[in-house]
């Protein structure tokens, strides 16, 4: 059973061009190209756009699940967490740059 889900689960993410090495950017540009989050495709000089373009697909901090968002509502952007080119694909932000008590999402 697991493993008829684990081999499912494998053949759609190829299906999706999704492979373990990649960075969210790679992922997300796979998908739509650099233009889904870059204005034209080149970066802006403050990330604003591409933060209301991750908002514009997923949701803002208060309408997306878990604590870990709605906790920093009007606060943070997305990419404070996720680092589009500094992540890869299925790696969890961690809280400890900037709050130092041990905290975990
Ligand atoms: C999921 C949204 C997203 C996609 C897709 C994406 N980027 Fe980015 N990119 C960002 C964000 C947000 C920043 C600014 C923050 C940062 O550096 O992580 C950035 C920064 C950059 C920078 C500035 C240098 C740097 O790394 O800080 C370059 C150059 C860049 N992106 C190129 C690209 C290219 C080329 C593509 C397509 C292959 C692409 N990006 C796709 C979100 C994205
Ligand atoms: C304070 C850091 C933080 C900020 C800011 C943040 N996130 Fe997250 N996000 C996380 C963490 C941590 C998880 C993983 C939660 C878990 O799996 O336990 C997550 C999970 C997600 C997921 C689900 C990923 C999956 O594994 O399915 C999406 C989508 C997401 N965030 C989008 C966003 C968007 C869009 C924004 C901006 C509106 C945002 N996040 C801002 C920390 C953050
Ligand atoms: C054009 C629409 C679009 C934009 C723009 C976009 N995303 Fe996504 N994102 C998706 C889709 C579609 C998926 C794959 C399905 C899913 O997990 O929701 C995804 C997946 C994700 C995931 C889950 C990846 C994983 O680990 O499984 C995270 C986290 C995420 N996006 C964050 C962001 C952030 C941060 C930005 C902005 C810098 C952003 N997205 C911009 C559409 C978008
Ligand atoms: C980019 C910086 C940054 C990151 C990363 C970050 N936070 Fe925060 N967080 C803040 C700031 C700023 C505040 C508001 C000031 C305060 O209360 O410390 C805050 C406040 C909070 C609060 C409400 C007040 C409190 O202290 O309880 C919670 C809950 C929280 N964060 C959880 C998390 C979790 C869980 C993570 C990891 C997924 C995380 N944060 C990652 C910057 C961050």
């Amino acid at each position: 059973m697991l493993k008829k889900l684990l081999c499912a689960l494998f053949g759609l993410s190829f299906a999706f061009g999704v492979v373990a090495a990649d960075t969210l950017a790679d992922m997300h540009a796979e998908m739509n190209g650099c233009e889904s989050c870059h204005e034209d495709g080149s970066p802006s000089s403050d990330g604003a756009f591409e933060n209301e373009q991750c908002v514009a697909c997923h949701g803002g901090l208060t309408e997306l699940e878990g604590e870990q968002h709605a906790a920093h509502a009007d606060m943070l952007v997305c990419s404070d967490c996720h680092a589009p080119h500094d992540m890869e694909v299925g790696q969890k932000p961690t809280c400890d740059s900037c709050h130092d008590d041990g905290r975990t999402p």
